[in-house]
This record gives C-alpha cells, structure tokens and sequence, in this order.
C-alpha cells in the first residue's frame, strides 16, 4: 500500500509542491505554502503522476455559448477616474489605490465618496490612519457632499467587517489597508502576512454582499505595495496614484483592471479645494513652455491619449567626479541611454558636464517616444540653442532612439501630430514613415532639423 504524502500547497495560486517555500516560486506569494496530505499515489510505471479519484467530469463550454453580463458600474463622479477604472466602481469588487504618503489618495477617495453620497449611494469610509475629527477637516474643503458620509474610525478588521454587514454600503474606502489587522494572526498591522489576511477577509465580504471596495495602500520608498505583489493578484484592480507631491499634478493610472483597460491614465491638479481634473492638460504645458535652450515640447501620450509636455534640460561644467544626472519625470537608465546615443551618434559629447533633465508639471514621460525629446533638450541645452526658428510656432517632437543611433517610430503617431497640430505646435520632427512633415531617420538628421536652421546671428558662443 502506498502512504500518504505531504504536498506543499500555495494558498494564492494553488502551486504544489513537495518542498516547501517561504516564497511560492510560481506567484512570489510570501507564507502561502500550506501543508496537506495527498492522495496515496499510485504507482502505474515510470513517470506516472498522481491519479486522481474517478468522477463526473466537469462539462467545458465554448466561449460562445458562455452568458456574458456586463458589469453593472457605479460611477464615482469624478470623470478622470471613472475612465481609468472603466466605467465607474463594479459592486463586489476590490480596488487597490496605491501611492506615495501624501499624494492624494485620501482626498481621492473622500471626494469619490462625496459624489456618490451626493447621488445617493450608501457610502462608508473607514479610517485606520486619522481621527474623524481630521478626516471632517479635509472633508470640510471638498464640497457638501463629502460631509454626508459616514466615517468609521478603526483597525480592527473584525469590527471594520461587522460595520459592513450591518451598513451594507454600496461603496466602502478602507484607509488604509496596511493599518487594519487581526487579531488572529500574530504581527503587526501593515505586516506581509496582515495585509494579506486583511484583505482577503474584506474581500469575501465584498464579493458576498456586492460592496465596491476601494483600499488605499502606502507604497514603500521601492515603490512596491505593502509586501512584493501580496495584494495585487487579491484584487480586481490596480491604481496608481503618481506625481511629487511638491508639484500640482498627479496622475491617475491603472495598472491592473479585470474590469477595463490598463491603458488610461487621468491627470489631476491639486488645489486648496482638493483634486481637480486636468480636462486638457496639454494646453496647460503648452502655455506654460519656454522658448529658451533646453526647453522642447514632446508629443507624448499619457495612456491612450496625447498629451505635449514640455521637457527641460540643463548641462553645467561639473566640479565633481562622476558628474551629476539628475532627472525628475524620467528613468534614470533610460537618461543615460539617451546621453550615450547623443555622445556615440549625435557629435553631443557631455562626459565632464552635469546634466539634469525635467519633464515639468510633475508628469512622468515613461515611454519609448520621450528619447528624441530628451535627446533634443540636452543638445539645445549644451549648445545654448533654442530649438526652431524662434519665430512662429515652437516646435515639438517624439521617436524613440536605438542604440545605433537610429530613429525608431512609436504607437500613436497619429494622434500625437494631431495634437501637436491643435496647439499649432511646427514642425514636429519624427520618426520616418510617421507621417510628419519633419521626418528624420536618425538622430543626427534630427538634431540637423531641430537645431540647424538658426540664423548665424543667434548662434551665442
Ligand atoms: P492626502 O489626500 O491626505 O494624501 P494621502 O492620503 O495620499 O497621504 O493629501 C495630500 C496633500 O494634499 C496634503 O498635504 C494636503 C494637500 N491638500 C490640498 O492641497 N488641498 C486639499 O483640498 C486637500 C484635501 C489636501
Ligand atoms: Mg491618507
């Protein structure tokens, strides 16, 4: 007879194993390995696997054939994150709102609570972190309906569910989900293992009782949610909240959605009497742009829609060794790939120079397109040339440089020179085939067009 075996099985993502993890090597869950005890294996030769016991099997059905509903949505109010989410809230669902301490995500959520009060939705917030006292005060500046919803000072997840399932709300925010624990694991709230715990457990509440949940979550200085990816696979979405909080803007976007797409992003401003969306964001940069060297206008896209943003650079002799790259709005490699092409491809030597890069209003320009961009910046800036004629309308770019020094097109040519065209922006130099009238296939011939028809007289030394 054979005996019984252990297998290591994964909580998250049901990996099995006959070792056990700390970590689950399939979905990096930390503590999730349970013990159990398998089936006796019987043993039919070389190689055979565990034989599971005879029964009906399960019917698979053709897709076409499966009834698909379309969620029903409730929407926040607020139109910036109604399109990031897709639509609004899905009753029974989970949303993790993540960003940095003092992005935002409080006011966020007190003013999606306050609208949805407004329209008469059961609305409840949960804070883990402030008194009600302070959570009135900020209420106080979002607008009258901020003050109708009922708030519940707690970190007792015990308590924060019986309040559910008495209140039964359409929408709850819990803020924020690293200050809940319970008492039935040992550890401190806002541990890998009591964030899991707590979530989970809101989670079945959620789903059993059709409740919108929104938790908010602190990210850690490495920019990771509480614990490598512990609630991520947990919930139906993921939003980021990103920007410094120094400067105006935030923007809103999603990095996981069951429910929609991942590729929205919502701009905010933030003003003294809370958030307010950025509905035409580029006219924003595109005012505030400078002529002078250094500065270029990038014909980016912020998710799926097109936004110009203007990109700063500075280059100074450098007194210190390894000379500084500063950037704000960028990746830091991706910033010194740009310097390397420019140096290797572009004539753009800055090995003793300190170089810093801003891409302004707090936006981040994380995409391929930002290169030529970046590129052109640092070149005006080294050579103390404005881009352009300095007549007429400034100019604008997008491409994304290869390490050969060639000039890559990106998504959404497109819509990017349609947007360049709406604020009159000329010429906005392009990769080749993407349909301006500026086209450029390598860097070189970018910075010809970018930096070249300039009068002698403007030249400065
Ligand atoms: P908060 O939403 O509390 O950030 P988080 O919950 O992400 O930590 O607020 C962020 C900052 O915004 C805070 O420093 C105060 C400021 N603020 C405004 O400028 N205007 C406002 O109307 C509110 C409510 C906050
Ligand atoms: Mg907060």
């Amino acid at each position: 007879m054979p005996r019984p075996s252990t297998v290591h099985v994964c909580r998250e993502c049901g990996h099995a194993s006959v070792r056990w993890f700390g970590q689950c090597p399939d979905c990096e869950a930390w503590n999730s390995m349970e013990e159990r005890t398998a089936a006796p294996a019987v043993r039919r030769g070389p190689g055979s696997a565990v034989r599971r016991p005879r029964a009906e099997a399960p019917v698979a059905v053709p897709l076409g054939e499966v009834d698909a509903v379309p969620a029903r949505r409730l929407p926040t109010g607020i139109g910036e994150l109604d399109r990031v989410l897709g639509g609004g809230l899905v009753p029974g669902s989970l949303v993790l709102l993540g960003g940095s301490p003092g992005i935002g995500k409080s006011t966020l959520t007190a003013m999606a609570l306050g609208q949805m009060a407004a329209a008469g939705r059961r609305t409840l917030y949960v804070s883990g972190e402030e008194s009600p006292a302070q959570v009135r005060l900020r209420a106080e500046r979002l607008g009258a309906g901020a003050l109708r919803v009922p708030v519940l000072a707690e970190t007792d997840v015990d308590a924060v569910l019986a309040t559910i399932e008495a209140e039964r709300p359409d929408v709850c925010v819990v803020d924020s989900v690293q200050t809940l624990h319970s008492a039935e694991l040992p550890g401190a709230a806002g541990s890998v293992a009591q964030v899991r715990e707590v979530a989970d457990r809101i989670a079945r509440l959620a789903k059993g009782r059709g409740v919108a949940v929104v938790l908010v979550g602190h990210v850690t200085k490495e920019g990771s949610l509480a614990g490598p990816r512990v609630l991520e696979h947990l919930v139906d979405c993921v939003l980021q909240f990103e920007g410094e909080r120094e400067r105006t803007y935030r923007t809103l976007r999603a990095h996981k959605n069951r429910f929609g797409s991942t590729n929205d992003a919502g701009v905010f401003e933030m003003r003294q009497d809370g958030l307010v969306e950025v509905l035409d964001a580029s006219a924003r940069f595109v005012e505030a742009a400078t002529r002078a060297p250094g500065s270029v206008v990038l014909a980016g896209m912020e998710g799926s829609r097109p936004l110009l943003v203007e990109v700063q650079a500075l280059v100074s002799d450098s007194e210190v060794q390894p000379p500084r790259r500063v950037c704000s709005g960028l990746d830091r490699n991706r910033l010194a790939l740009v310097l390397a092409v420019l140096a290797r491809h572009g004539g753009v030597g800055l090995g003793g120079a300190d170089v810093f890069v801003n891409v302004v209003g707090g936006v981040r320009a994380d995409e391929p397109g930002a290169d030529l961009a970046v590129a052109l910046a640092v070149a005006s800036a080294a050579r103390n040339l404005a881009l352009g004629t300095g007549e007429g309308p400034p100019p604008a770019c997008f491409g994304e440089l290869g390490l050969t020094g060639e000039l890559r097109p990106v998504a959404h040519s497109d819509r990017r020179l349609a947007e360049a065209a709406r604020f009159g922006l000329a010429p906005v130099i392009a990769p080749a085939g993407s349909g301006s009238g500026a086209e450029a296939p390598s860097l070189r011939a970018a910075l010809r067009l970018a930096l070249a028809p300039v009068a002698p007289a403007r030249r400065a030394a």
